[in-house]
């Protein structure tokens, strides 16, 4: 058993100011080794898994990347830097960091401008929940119905599923007093979380709230989008409310799957996993009577085997858990076969089925502050890493505001074409359509405080992408087709969409706030047809992509695995992360992700 020490752990506790406990990572070295699970990937559903499987088995987990505290500085950890990392950047010509990300471009998109579109993806111990932007919510009662009724298994409705929610994570209420904002009401309903649990994963609000977010909060709520009773993790998205974040208020950092239930195995001295840094899976290998026997590995140039006794979990994410199952033979014969990859199971769901939830943003001056202007000059950083550090409060702390879900009203639909307006009605009656953001950013112009957006994600994608392979090597990245606004649907929902938009930035709530035209697109974009090219030009992904290894039923030819994860066609596999959701639950994926991560866990547990 190796742990890490020295120069390493003073480094961090400086940084962050951690326990040295909390980084006695049982460090994995190179070399064949056999424990009873093995998981591929030590991201948001790896990490929760792993944690909760070795209270009572060896798990080992490996991790492509390293440590996000060494790789990314505060990056990864102060909430604010969350919504600025450059490499966050979607166009091909982004910042690069190597280190924390997988450097994924999609295929051009012919519907989308014939962009190439940078898809982040973490590569480090926690996966994307170390650069996600920490919005914690849960989809409706009426999605994981769909999720249940699609995979032929009643214990996927909310009723049966919110004990794995309550088990993942802790609430702790808002602290009005940091918050500071009074009209920025925060409405919830406590019985949805259960503390006595002790989930891992931190959920609170953030100890400071945006002033250009509570006002464009204003608008949303004077056009119709009133504050939600019970927010949204009860089940039902409809309205606005001040979102729960993933933030441990204690100290205001941000809650990864690595700092929640990594950390918390590692307190519990019931037994943690065993993490292999920076190795790459490259390959499951399987016996002649195709039962996953392990996972070859390689790190920095070592090769080997690490050889599970009881079970493969593949938890690479949307994009690399389906190349890993073609690289060892699980997938369409055909993409097997061009490759010479020898075909352990046909299956042609492999890859295929890609969701991917689009936004654009509509742009206009305002004269209120935001984050951005509380941390213009470096006088103004050192007054806010004051607040920060003493307070766990000030800009720093936060990075959520204020989300708002609906369904268009009745006179967006008008202009709906009847397919694309039948098709929207296949989904469950509290599906929302359409999710809103705010925020804003300094705007560098001497009479104008902020460029306030207010953007407009689809929830109820149409087109549908796909991931595929160019070789038989994990050195090749995955191919991408994202799949963008293929469906005519998409981009009729989203011009309606955007028209709901511009309502909002005329409301009278905000009349005296909003300075001079629209910046973004502008004026001149009046026609459906101005409208949906400039959605084709800048759509960007809000990283929500899932479904590639989609959960189904046994005789349905695009399922992947079936209700407990489980590969058809081949024993001791399963796929637990965000490619097998059926579907993308409408919204923010995170806390789905963490509940089937205790699912599963708990069926492997109870043996099945
Ligand atoms: C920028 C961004 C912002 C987001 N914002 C939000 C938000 O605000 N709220 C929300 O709910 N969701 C958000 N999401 C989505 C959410 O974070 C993801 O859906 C979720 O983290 C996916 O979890 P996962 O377990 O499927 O994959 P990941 O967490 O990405 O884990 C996959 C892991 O596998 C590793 N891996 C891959 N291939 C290999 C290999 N061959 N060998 C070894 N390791 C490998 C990776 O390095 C990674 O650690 C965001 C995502 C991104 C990227
Ligand atoms: C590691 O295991 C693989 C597969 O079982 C085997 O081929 C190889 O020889 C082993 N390597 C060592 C050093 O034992
Ligand atoms: C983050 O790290 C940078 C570089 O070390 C430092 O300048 C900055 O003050 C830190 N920010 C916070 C909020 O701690
Ligand atoms: C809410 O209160 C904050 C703090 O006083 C203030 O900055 C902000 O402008 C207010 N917003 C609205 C909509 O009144
Ligand atoms: C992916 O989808 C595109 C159409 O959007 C299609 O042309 C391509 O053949 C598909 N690729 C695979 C591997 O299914
Ligand atoms: C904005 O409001 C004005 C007057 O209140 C109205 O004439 C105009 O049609 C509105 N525009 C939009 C896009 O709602
Ligand atoms: C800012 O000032 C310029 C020059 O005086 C003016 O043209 C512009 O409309 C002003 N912008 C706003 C948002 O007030």
């Amino acid at each position: 058993m190796v742990r890490y020490g020295g120069n390493f752990v003073v480094v961090l506790c400086a940084l962050i100011g951690r326990s040295v406990a909390q980084e006695q990572l049982q460090a994995g070295k190179p070399g064949n080794a056999s424990y009873d699970y093995v998981v591929i990937g030590g991201g948001t559903a790896g990490l929760a898994l792993a944690a909760r499987l070795s209270a009572s088995a060896s798990v080992a987990v490996i991790e492509a990347g390293r440590l996000y505290e060494e790789d990314n500085g505060n990056q990864s950890v102060v909430p604010y830097y969350g919504l600025v990392m450059p490499f966050l950047a979607t166009a091909e010509n982004y910042p690069r960091q190597p280190l924390m990300d997988w450097d994924l471009l999609s295929t051009p998109q012919p519907a989308a401008g014939n962009r190439r579109i940078h898809y982040a993806q973490a590569k480090t111990l926690g996966g994307s929940s170390a650069i996600n932007t920490m919005t914690y919510h849960r989809g409706t009662v009426g999605s994981y119905q769909r999720w249940a009724d699609l995979v032929g298994d009643l214990s996927y409705t909310f009723d049966k599923i919110l004990p794995y929610f309550k088990r993942s994570a802790t609430l702790t209420p808002p602290n009005l007093q940091k918050r500071n904002a009074p009209n920025a009401t925060v409405l919830y309903d406590p019985s949805v979380f259960d503390n006595q649990l002790k989930g891992p994963l931190q959920v609170s609000w953030a100890n400071w709230v945006d002033p250009t977010q509570s006002w464009l909060a204003r608008a949303l709520q004077a056009v119709g989008l009133a504050l939600s009773p019970s927010g949204f993790s009860s089940g039902k998205l409809n309205g606005g409310a001040w979102t729960q974040t993933t933030i441990d208020p204690k100290d205001a950092t941000r809650s990864t799957s690595k700092s929640s239930y990594l950390e918390s195995a590692i307190d519990s001295r019931r037994g943690q996993p065993t993490v292999y840094l920076h190795s790459q899976a490259s390959k499951i290998l399987f016996d002649k009577d195709k039962k996953a026997t392990g996972v070859a590995v390689s790190t920095e140039g070592n090769e080997y085997v690490i050889s599970a006794k009881k079970e493969v979990i593949l938890s690479a994410g949307v994009f690399h858990s389906p190349q890993l199952l073609m690289l060892s033979g699980i997938g369409p014969a055909s993409t097997l076969s061009a490759y010479s990859i020898p075909i352990i199971f046909d299956l042609p769901g492999v890859g295929q089925n890609l969701w991917d939830q689009i936004f654009f943003n509509v742009m206009r001056g305002i004269s209120v502050p935001n984050a951005g202007t509380y941390l213009a000059t470096p006088a103004q950083q050192a007054v806010a890493l004051q607040q920060y550090r003493s307070n766990a409060a000030g800009p720093y702390s936060s990075a959520g505001g204020y989300i708002s879900f609906e369904k268009l009203p009745a006179k967006y639909r008008t202009s709906l074409s009847p397919r694309t307006a039948n098709m929207l009605s296949q989904f469950p009656s509290d599906w929302p359509e359409i999710e809103y953001i705010t925020s804003g950013f300094p705007s560098g112009i001497a009479n104008l405080t902020t460029i306030g957006v207010i953007s407009a994600t689809l929830l109820t994608p149409l087109s549908r992408g796909n991931v595929t392979i160019l070789s038989s090597s994990i050195s090749d990245p995955p191919v991408i087709n994202l799949g963008w606004l293929t469906d005519p649907a998409d981009g009729e929902t989203l011009v309606a969409a955007f028209k709901r938009v511009r309502e909002t930035w005329n409301s009278s709530a905000i009349v005296d706030i909003v300075a001079g035209p629209e910046i973004v697109p502008g004026a001149t974009v009046t026609s459906d047809a101005d409208i949906l090219n400039f959605i084709r030009q800048s759509a960007q992904p809000i990283w929500h992509a899932s479904s590639t290894c989609a959960m189904g039923k046994k005789d349905d030819s695009g399922a992947v695995v079936d209700s407990k994860a489980k590969v058809f066609g081949v024993k001791g596999l399963r796929v637990v992360d965000n490619s097998v959701t059926p579907f993308s639950v409408p919204g923010h994926p995170q806390s789905s992700v963490y509940m089937l991560a205790e699912k599963v866990a708990d069926d492997i547990l109870n043996g099945n």
